[in-house]
């Protein structure tokens, strides 16, 4: 069952994080609400209560891991890239997805939980990771329509986290969305070369189009009556945008790039409605999308699996990283003495 329970606690070695004696907490907690009130941002040196560094930890963990794991999918294409530019594309897109990963780990750092504390999270299967990353990218087709959909997903809820509380989380945001817009076009790109191709090609981007749809629709989270976090999440503006509107911004956004790219999105339901002006939309399968996110999507053991590999693997690297780092330090405070 995966669950995200992290303590918060400074971990020994990191940056302590003040907190204000308890006799001033009312006082720390009015200069706290009022600079949300007022639309400022929260500083890692600042107080903040328990319950927002927490929250934040959660989501920004929740995001990193996203990124890291969502690196797989697209990762297993690089040597079957259909020409050397796809290739050399796809490859900076994945190490994008790593660089995003790493701000994230740093920006919760400055929240007092280590990237260690957040690995063992992930390795041991107890943190979240978006639920996207648990289907598998079967052809080509699916590497264009993860940059079109899922990237276009991700952006979509990410623009508002640029405007989060939380200063740290908030600049590291911007950086990730211009590169992710980069990563939806080049998607975008990749499918309409697809589409001037031969039928197989097209077919192979509908079939693409109707694998992923739904999974993009649900990356947005539970309906709103059901999302335990974002109530709180939105007073402490940490969210700034609820599931469902962003949910609904991406249908309205993605339908019209559809019709320019000639596929037909796999719902009889979606139509637009003037009264609200937005689209209506058919059902979304929860229980499925529950079942994977609980881990027992169709990739999540594969995936899991994967990353506690490379983590393994990479044990020498960070040792040799750490002992060329205290031969330096030793070297330093020699030429100092
Ligand atoms: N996949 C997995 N878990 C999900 C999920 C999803 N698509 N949507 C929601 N959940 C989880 C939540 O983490 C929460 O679980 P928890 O209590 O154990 O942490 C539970 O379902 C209830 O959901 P809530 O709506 O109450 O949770 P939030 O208020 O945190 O909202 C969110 C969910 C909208 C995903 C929010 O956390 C968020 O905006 N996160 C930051 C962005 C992010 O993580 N994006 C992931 C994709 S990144 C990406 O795609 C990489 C890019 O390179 C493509």
């Amino acid at each position: 069952m995966y669950t995200q329970s992290f303590n918060v606690p400074d971990a020994p070695g990191l940056k302590s994080v003040p907190t204000a004696p308890s006799t001033e907490n009312s006082e720390a907690q009015a200069r706290f609400d009022s600079r949300l009130d007022a639309d400022g941002k929260i500083e890692p040196q600042d107080w903040m209560p328990d319950a927002y560094r927490k929250t934040l930890v959660r989501q920004i963990s929740q995001h990193a891991h996203s990124e890291i794991v969502g690196m797989l999918p697209e990762g297993n294409w690089i040597s079957r890239a259909p020409s050397l530019k796809r290739k050399a594309i796809l490859i900076a897109k994945v190490q994008d997805e790593g660089g995003h990963g790493l701000y994230l780990y740093s920006a919760a750092e400055t929240l007092g939980t280590s990237r260690d504390q957040m690995l063992d999270g992930l390795h041991s299967g107890r943190a979240k990771y978006s639920s996207i990353f648990n289907y598998p990218t079967l052809n080509w087709a699916d590497v264009g329509v993860v940059g079109w959909l899922v990237d276009g997903a991700a952006i979509m809820n990410q623009i508002p986290l640029c405007r989060c509380s939380y200063g740290p989380y908030a600049r590291a945001m911007i950086r990730v969305c211009k590169e992710e817009s980069f990563h939806q076009r080049q998607g975008f790109e990749a499918l309409m070369v697809m589409m001037q191709g031969t039928e197989a090609q097209k077919a192979m981007v509908q079939d693409a189009t109707n694998r992923f749809w739904w999974k993009c629709l649900a990356m947005f989270g539970p309906p709103d009556a059901d999302s335990a976090h974002s109530d709180q999440g939105m007073r402490w503006g940490i969210k700034r945008i609820s599931n469902d509107d962003l949910r609904q911004k991406f249908i309205d956004a993605t339908v019209p790039q559809a019709k320019v790219l000639g596929v037909t999105l796999p719902d009889p339901d979606l139509k637009w409605n003037e009264e609200r002006q937005h689209h209506d939309y058919g059902a979304i399968d929860w229980a499925e999308f529950w079942a994977t996110v609980n881990g027992n999507g169709p990739c999540n053991k594969e995936r899991l699996a994967t990353r506690v590999k490379a983590h393994t693997d990479g044990q020498w690297v960070r040792d040799a990283a750490l002992a060329y780092a205290r031969k330096q330090q030793l070297k330093a405070n020699k030429e100092a003495a």
